[in-house]
C-alpha cells in the first residue's frame, strides 16, 4: 500500500501542544451560529456547502451502543450538554427517538430521522471559518425487522459507522447492514465500542473484520490497555509509529466529555508503562501487515479506519467525529434514469427515502425525508414531483430528531429535510426544479412473512381501505391483492413480522380501525408473469398476487417446494427479488 495518497493521519495543521499538557478537547462546534442557531455566515456557494458536510449513519446490531454514541456525538458537537441523566436507558431512549408507544415499550427505534449539528474539528487549523463542517447523523431503527427501512436511510448517506460491540465481535445484523453498505459502495468507518468493559483483544477483532468480511481494517488510534482497562488511544503515524498519547479522564457516570491529555510517546511510556510498550508494539505490528490507512482503498470500500472507543464513557469520541470530517466523503453527484449526473451544484434536486405518520401524535401529519442530491433548497419554493409531473409546495419543512422538531429555512446537498403533509411522496421519488430529473427507484426487499389482514367490524371497511392505502404507501409492508381473496382482506408482505405490529397500532391509533391479522404460510416471494399465473396457482403451496405497483408475485410455502416447481415447470416464471442485503 505504500506509495498511495494518505489523508490521514498526516494533518496539514497539527495542533501546537506541549508535553503533558492537558488540551481543552471540546471542539468549537458553535462558531458559525448564533445563539439562535441560525447560520451567521452569508453568501455561501453550493459547492462550498456540499464540501464541508458529511452525512452519514450508524449501523449495528441492536445493543452495540448505537443510541449511546449518538447521544455522546450529540454531546461533543454541543447540541446537547449532558448525556441523558446516568445514561439510563428510559432517560437517553426518550432523547433520540421514540415516538410509538410500541417503541417505547421493546427499546426499538422504528422512525429514521436525522440529527445535524456543526462541528470544528480538532485537526483544522485555529482559525479557519470554512473549518466548521454540518454533520448530518440518519438515524437507523436497530431491529431488523426494519432492515427495508434501513436499506431507505442507507440510500440517503455517504458513509457509515460500522459499531462493534468489543465483547462480541461482528454479529448478524451487523453483518447484514455491512453487506448493504458494500453493495452501495458507501465507505465504512469501524468504532469497536465498549472498551471500557472486558470484551476480546484488538488483534482478533480485527482478524474478524478481515476474515468474515474481507474487509481491511486500518487503525488510526490503537487502544492502549486491555478491554475493560481503557486508558486512552495511541494515535498511529501513517508508519505505523506511535505519534502520540490520547488520554482520557473519566467523568461522573460518563455525562460529559472525558477531558483529554496529549502526551508524546516518551511520556506515554513513563505513565502507562507495558500498556504503552504492548500498545506500540502492536500498532508497529499492524503496519508490517500492511493495516495502515490508505484514502483511495477506503473510499473504494476495501479498507476501514478503526477507533476503539467507549460511547458510555466518552472516550474516542472526538476521534470519531474527527475522522468522519477528515476522511467520509462530502456529498457528490448522483445518476439519474437517463445515466447523466445531476451534480451538486446543478439546480436543486432530491430524492424521498422516508416516509413516516403519525409520528406525534399531537401533530397527526404525514411527513416525506428527502435527502438532497443538489442545489439549495429554500422553503416555500415550488418544485416538481417527478413521479407525477406536478407541483408541490414545500412551505413546511422541518428537522426532525426525535421529538425536536425545528423549521428548515435553507438546505444543501447532504441534507435531510422532512417535509409536512406530503401525501403523493412515496420512498425512492424524486423532486426537483428546472432542468428535470428522475433518479432510480429504490429497490424493495423480498418479503418473508406474509398475513392477511382484515377489519374487526365491517362497518369501518371505509377507514379500514384508507388505512391500508396509506401503509401501502409509505412502504410500511407491501399489500397484495388477489380477486380469490377480495379486496376486504388484503395481504400483507414484510421482511420482519414486528411491521405488522407496527400496522395495528398505527391503524388504532391513526384510524381508529381494530385490525385481525391471520399469518399466511409462506416463506418466499418470486416475480412472475400473467403466462405463468394459471399454472402456478394449480400448484400446491403457492398463491399469486398483484402487488400494488403492479408487480405479479408469486408466495411459496418454502424453498423445496419451489425448487420442486422450478425442475417440474422449468417454463414458468419465478424471478428472486431483492434480498435483504442484496441489491
Ligand atoms: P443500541 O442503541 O445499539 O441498541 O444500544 P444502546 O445505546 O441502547 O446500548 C445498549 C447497552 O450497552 C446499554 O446498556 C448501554 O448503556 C450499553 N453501552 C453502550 N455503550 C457502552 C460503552 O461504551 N460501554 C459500556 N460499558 N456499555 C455501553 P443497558 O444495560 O441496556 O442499559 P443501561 O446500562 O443504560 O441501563
Amino acid at each position: 500500500m505504500a506509495g498511495r495518497p494518505r489523508a490521514f493521519p498526516d494533518d496539514p495543521h497539527p495542533r501546537t501542544r506541549s508535553k503533558g499538557s492537558p488540551l481543552t478537547t471540546a471542539p468549537d462546534s458553535a462558531d458559525l451560529t448564533t445563539a439562535d442557531g441560525q447560520d451567521r455566515a452569508p453568501n455561501r456557494t453550493v459547492a462550498g456547502e456540499a464540501g464541508r458536510r458529511r452525512t452519514f449513519a450508524v449501523i449495528s446490531h441492536p445493543d452495540a451502543g448505537k443510541s449511546t454514541l449518538t447521544e455522546a456525538l450529540a454531546l461533543h458537537a454541543k447540541v446537547i450538554s449532558e448525556a441523558g441523566a446516568v445514561h439510563g436507558k428510559a432517560g437517553r431512549k426518550s432523547t433520540v427517538s421514540d415516538w410509538m408507544e410500541m417503541e417505547k415499550a421493546r427499546g426499538i427505534s422504528v422512525s429514521s430521522t436525522a440529527l445535524q449539528f456543526n462541528y470544528r474539528s480538532t485537526e483544522a487549523g485555529e482559525s479557519a471559518d470554512d473549518a466548521v463542517n454540518v454533520v448530518n447523523l440518519v438515524d437507523t431503527p436497530g431491529h431488523s425487522d426494519f432492515s427495508e427501512d434501513t436499506y431507505r436511510v442507507l440510500t440517503a448517506v455517504d458513509a457509515a459507522v460500522m459499531l462493534i460491540d468489543a465483547a462480541k465481535g461482528l454479529e448478524p445484523q451487523t453483518l447484514k447492514l455491512f453487506q448493504v453498505c458494500r453493495h452501495r459502495g458507501i465507505p465504512v468507518i469501524t468504532v469497536i465500542n465498549k472498551w471500557d468493559r472486558p470484551g476480546r483483544t484488538p488483534l482478533e477483532l480485527l482478524d474478524e473484520i478481515g476474515e468474515r468480511i474481507g474487509l481491511t481494517p486500518t487503525p488510526l488510534y490503537w487502544p492502549v490497555g486491555i478491554a475493560g482497562d481503557f486508558r486512552g488511544l495511541l494515535r498511529r503515524g501513517e508508519d505505523g509509529q506511535a505519534r502520540e498519547y490520547v488520554r482520557f479522564t473519566r467523568t461522573a457516570g460518563g455525562a460529559k466529555i472525558a477531558p483529554e491529555e496529549i502526551l508524546d510517546p516518551d511520556t506515554a511510556l513513563e505513565r502507562e508503562g507495558d500498556e504503552w510498550a504492548t500498545a506500540a508494539e502492536e500498532s508497529e505490528l499492524l503496519s508490517a501487515t500492511g493495516q495502515d490507512h490508505d484514502q483511495e482503498l477506503f473510499l473504494a470500500g476495501q479498507t476501514s479506519p478503526v477507533i476503539f472507543a467507549s460511547a458510555m464513557l466518552n472516550f474516542g469520541v472526538r476521534q470519531i467525529l474527527d475522522t468522519l470530517v477528515a476522511l467520509a466523503p462530502p456529498p457528490q453527484g448522483r445518476t439519474a434514469n437517463d445515466d447523466t449526473v445531476r451534480e451538486v451544484t446543478d439546480p436543486f434536486s432530491a430524492v424521498v427515502f422516508k416516509v413516516q405518520a403519525g409520528m406525534d401524535t399531537a401533530h397527526r401529519d404525514r411527513l416525506a425525508f428527502m435527502r438532497i442530491v443538489s442545489g439549495v433548497f429554500e422553503r416555500g419554493m415550488v418544485v416538481t414531483h417527478a413521479q407525477t409531473g406536478k407541483p408541490f409546495a414545500t412551505k413546511y419543512a422541518l428537522t426532525v430528531f426525535g421529538r425536536e422538531r425545528s423549521t428548515v429555512e435553507n438546505a444543501y446537498p447532504g441534507d435531510v429535510v422532512g417535509l409536512v403533509n406530503a401525501n403523493a411522496l412515496a420512498p425512492g421519488h424524486t423532486l426537483y426544479v428546472d432542468k428535470k430529473v428522475q433518479f432510480p427507484p429504490i429497490p424493495s426487499f423480498a418479503p418473508e412473512h406474509f398475513s392477511i389482514l382484515r377489519a374487526e367490524s365491517a362497518g369501518k371497511y371505509k377507514q379500514f381501505r384508507r388505512a391500508v392505502d396509506q401503509l401501502d404507501s409509505e412502504g410500511v409492508v407491501q399489500i397484495l391483492r388477489n380477486d380469490i381473496r377480495g379486496d376486504a382482506s388484503p395481504v400483507m408482505a414484510a421482511v420482519g413480522p414486528m411491521q405488522f405490529e407496527v400496522v395495528a397500532a398505527r391503524m388504532k391509533a391513526e384510524f381508529n380501525v381494530e385490525a385481525r391479522m391471520e399469518p399466511l404460510p409462506y416463506t418466499l416471494a418470486r416475480r412472475t408473469d400473467a403466462a405463468s399465473v394459471d399454472e402456478l396457482n394449480r400448484q400446491r403451496g403457492v398463491e399469486v398476487f398483484t402487488r400494488s405497483d403492479g408487480v405479479l408475485l408469486a408466495l411459496v410455502s418454502d424453498k423445496w417446494r419451489l425448487q420442486y416447481i422450478q425442475k417440474e415447470l422449468p417454463s414458468l416464471t419465478l424471478e428472486p427479488l431483492v434480498a435483504a442485503g442484496d441489491e
